[in-house]
């Protein structure tokens, strides 16, 4: 395992190494609770949340002290960061202390400035760019309801993924970087005024990878055939002063009955979470069987202790 400095983005992977993560993943999964492998021991990582969580703070916690290590929960409300100590000090200070970092914050430039500034890893727990952990959960939830047997990542090629409302969302960023790398068709649906923003093609070309995603305002089409229906809140944490114009847009772009009748009879239906059944999704898909949304959940805590081997790695 080739250690990396950070994880801020699924392209700090190479494509290889985003293979050898779900392998990783998939294996600690399966032996969960009879895990000789601690790369954690006596090491304390802190988690800094500037926005709310569950599933990461959580299975961050889980997933550190199963590898052996220490966790520490730091509130923006309680550091000095809030009353104006700079991102950079703050860096360098916790970095004499910690052996990692796990930061979910707003401006994708504050994670950014973390890792430039400090010299302990740091990951990226979301942004309002990108969400990383959530995305290699959710491609080993993938592999598993609809992967053949062998190589998980190899298995998601040409597989065809719908995703709806906000394209220019954390979520949607990571589909289009992550599509890319496992050589998956990605089509995004929304407004045109939620298409995805450009800092993603900038991020394809620096990564080397393919710009293969299509943008439709076309729901239907977006659902055609595909292996994955993938949606995620109307409103995002920090989005919340729009929250009645982005109802009223994404209202068509909904998943519900009638998308998943265009798409394969044994499409899955994805979310992140937290869900708003009614929303961005009818209760009906949300409750179905095709749903893997708990699986995806479960796979956070997986995933993200392949993730950290990768950090800790010698
Ligand atoms: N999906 C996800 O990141 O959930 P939390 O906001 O609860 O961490
Ligand atoms: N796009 C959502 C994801 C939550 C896990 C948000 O940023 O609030």
């Amino acid at each position: 395992m080739k250690k990396i400095p950070h994880f801020l983005k699924v392209t700090d992977l190479s494509i290889d190494q985003l293979g050898e993560a779900l392998e990783v993943a998939a294996e600690m999964k399966a032996n969960r609770g009879n895990c000789p492998y601690k790369p954690l021991a006596g090491q304390t990582w802190a988690l800094l949340f500037h926005k709310s969580s569950t599933r990461t703070r959580v299975s961050f916690e889980v997933g550190i002290n199963e590898l052996g290590g220490h966790t520490m929960i730091l509130d923006q409300k309680r550091m000095q960061t809030g009353r104006g100590e700079t991102v950079s000090d703050t860096a360098k200070v916790l970095s004499r202390y910690l052996h990692g970092l796990i930061i979910r914050t707003f401006e994708h430039s504050i994670i950014e400035e973390f890792a430039s500034e400090g010299s302990i890893p740091v990951v990226n727990a979301l942004t309002d760019a990108l969400h990383p952990c959530q995305i290699v959960a959710d491609l080993l939830s993938i592999s598993e309801r609809l992967g053949t047997s062998g190589n998980l990542l190899n298995s998601l090629k040409d597989r065809k993924l719908a995703f709806y409302g906000d394209c220019g969302s954390n979520m949607a960023h990571s589909w289009i970087l992550a599509g890319a790398m496992a050589g998956m068709e990605i089509s995004l649906s929304g407004p045109a005024n939620f298409a995805p923003h450009s800092i993603v093609d900038q991020w394809l070309e620096e990564a080397g990878l393919p710009k293969t995603y299509v943008f439709t305002e076309n729901a239907e089409a977006a659902a055609t055939g595909a292996d994955v229906l993938y949606t995620d809140v109307w409103v995002s944490m920090g989005d919340e002063e729009q929250r009645d114009q982005r109802l009223k847009e994404m209202a068509p772009y909904q998943v519900n009955g009638s998308l998943m009748a265009v798409a394969k009879p044994d499409a899955v239906f994805m979310h992140c979470l937290p869900a708003h059944e009614g929303e961005e999704v009818s209760s009906e898909v949300y409750k179905s069987k095709q749903s893997i949304v708990f699986d995806q959940a479960e796979n956070r805590l997986h995933a993200q202790k392949a993730i950290l081997s990768f950090l800790s790695s010698k």
